[in-house]
């Protein structure tokens, strides 16, 4: 009675090849804790927690305080009177009611059950003391701290840094990505997702899935791909060929999607991801129509770990006309926000004609609890998107079960990357070494992410076709990691030289 089933990557399983052989693999391996779990005291939290990460939106912090839970800790979020802000372990170190009833003072929260009130660091500010013990309240205040993580904002986003506070590392303000151009501007946003938060990142290196996700969902009345074709983004109704780059000395990842456009003009798409859990992204909405040289980020985001099961992405839309002169951003600002985002449905629990937030600030309806508990669970059955095709893979994806093809390279090579950074393998990915590198660039390091349309003829046959998309990709590497040693106007135009030298030799 051996029901033994072999699995693992790339292997076929047991006996899954014959014909109803269900009951050969209906016993679900268990996750993989080291790359997944990230609540206090597991390797991959311990990682993560020597990165900023953010953790809520601005305009999540109003008049009272705002619970959150990352990485399996339970939080409050706010902004006192005087405009600082905190973030804080939610039950009060007094007897555990939770700040999130607290009331917000000019300086610090106040507990709700006993008055302790503590400042964004966690000091403890005043005990209130029955008279005559005021001394014994003095005395608890002067030693007594609230835990408490240094918070920092930026462009409507709050940050938190939640490791030890003697390794904290710089804030890496990306220089492009932070900064950019003087014209364009980044709109923040976040969107729970129900499922561990690699998930949510592996499918940012998963670039295959465009072609077949975004463009065979149908939504009843619309056309087929209206979504993109709106944008008119129809370089993306083309397979990709994909390949991957370890770049920063595995600290991170860029890939390349090349695709024809038409006989005279290629594609190359290059996006990065960084560990642990950053990616940017370039230009969405592309035409192929012009010649466009070094086009850089449209979205940076993060996939933070609420708890083991469920996440968010949250991070920045850059909107403006330098990157996207056809003003489709600008026309959509009002979808970015609080689960809400501009580009396709399917990105959130909630579908948009449910939210009543489709403008930003305005109130939403409570986050569902889990993605079959939606009332747009049927709409999104016949128009899934990133969201249903992430959450769907189990709250905590099996990779023991995955059966993976050339094109899911990108996320496992992130997978291995982040193993080896998490066990030591690669000491130039440790946190320390993240630290070093951002001290070392001024908070400042370079991203790979660009987005070109390049005169480069097509192959006479397939094969020529393919092996020229390949040269190109890694030519546009190549160059870029040389252009990172420059900065702003002086690296903008080497990139523009050296892809117009890529044009000129692959003529
Ligand atoms: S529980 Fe917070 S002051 Fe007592
Ligand atoms: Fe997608």
């Amino acid at each position: 009675m051996d029901k033994k089933v072999e699995t693992g990557p790339g292997k076929v399983q047991g006996r899954t090849n014959g014909p109803n052989s269900g009951y050969y693999t209906n016993e679900i391996p268990p996750h993989d804790p080291l790359l997944t779990e990230t609540g206090p005291g597991t390797p991959c939290g311990e990682f993560m927690r020597r990165f900023w990460h953010p953790v809520c939106l601005s305009i999540e912090l109003t008049d009272t305080p705002r619970f959150l839970k990352i990485l399996s800790e339970e939080l409050v979020a706010f902004r006192d009177k005087s405009g600082q802000v905190g973030v804080l372990h939610a039950h009060c170190c007094h007897r555990g009611a939770s700040l999130e009833y607290g009331i917000i003072q000019e300086r610090g929260i106040m507990c709700c059950y006993h008055g302790w009130k503590f400042d964004v660091d966690g000091r403890c500010l005043e005990v209130p003391a029955p008279k005559g013990e005021e001394a014994e309240g003095e005395r608890f205040a002067s030693k007594i701290w609230q835990g408490a993580y240094k918070a920092l904002e930026r462009n409507g986003l709050v940050f938190a840094y939640m490791g030890p506070p003697e390794e904290e590392p710089p804030f890496p303000n990306w220089e492009d990505g932070f900064t950019v151009h003087p014209d364009d501007e980044l709109v923040p946003y976040s969107n729970h997702q129900h499922c561990n938060w690699l998930q949510v990142q592996d499918n940012s290196a998963d670039q295959y899935h465009h072609v077949p996700l975004h463009t065979t969902a149908v939504v009843p009345g619309h056309e087929q791909g209206t979504t993109f074709g709106e944008a008119g983004a129809a370089p993306y109704l083309v397979r990709p060929d994909l390949q991957f780059f370890p770049v920063h000395d595995g600290k991170a990842m860029a890939w390349t999607s090349s695709r024809r456009v038409d006989e005279n003009k290629i594609f190359i798409r290059v996006n990065q991801q960084v560990l642990p859990d950053l990616s940017f992204h370039s230009y969405l909405f592309e035409t192929g129509e012009d010649r466009k040289l070094f086009s850089r980020i449209h979205m940076i985001r993060w996939s933070v770990p609420v708890d083991d099961v469920n996440s968010k992405m949250i991070g920045w839309r850059v909107v403006g006309p330098n990157l996207d002169p056809r003003g489709i951003g600008e026309a959509r600002r009002h979808m970015i926000g609080y689960e809400t985002i501009d580009f396709l449905d399917g990105q959130t629990a909630m579908r948009r004609p449910e939210r009543f937030g489709k403008y930003r600030n305005e109130p939403v309806p409570p986050i569902p609890p889990n993605h079959r508990e939606r009332s747009c669970y049927k709409d999104a059955q016949y128009a899934p998107g990133d969201y249903e095709a992430v959450v769907s893979q189990r709250p905590i994806a099996v990779h023991a079960l995955e059966n993976p093809m050339k094109a899911d390279g990108g996320v496992y090579l992130c997978r291995k990357m982040l193993r080896d950074a998490i066990t030591g393998d690669n000491p130039k990915a440790s946190p320390a070494a993240f630290r070093e590198w951002f001290e070392e660039m001024d908070g400042k390091p370079k991203a790979y992410c660009s987005g070109n349309i390049l005169e480069v003829p097509e192959g006479e046959t397939l094969a020529e076709e393919v092996e020229r998309r390949r040269v190109v990709a890694k030519q546009v590497i190549k160059a870029t990691a040389a252009g990172n040693e420059l900065d702003g106007d002086e690296r903008q135009k080497f990139m523009e030289k050296s892809l117009t030298g890529i044009e000129q030799r692959n003529r």
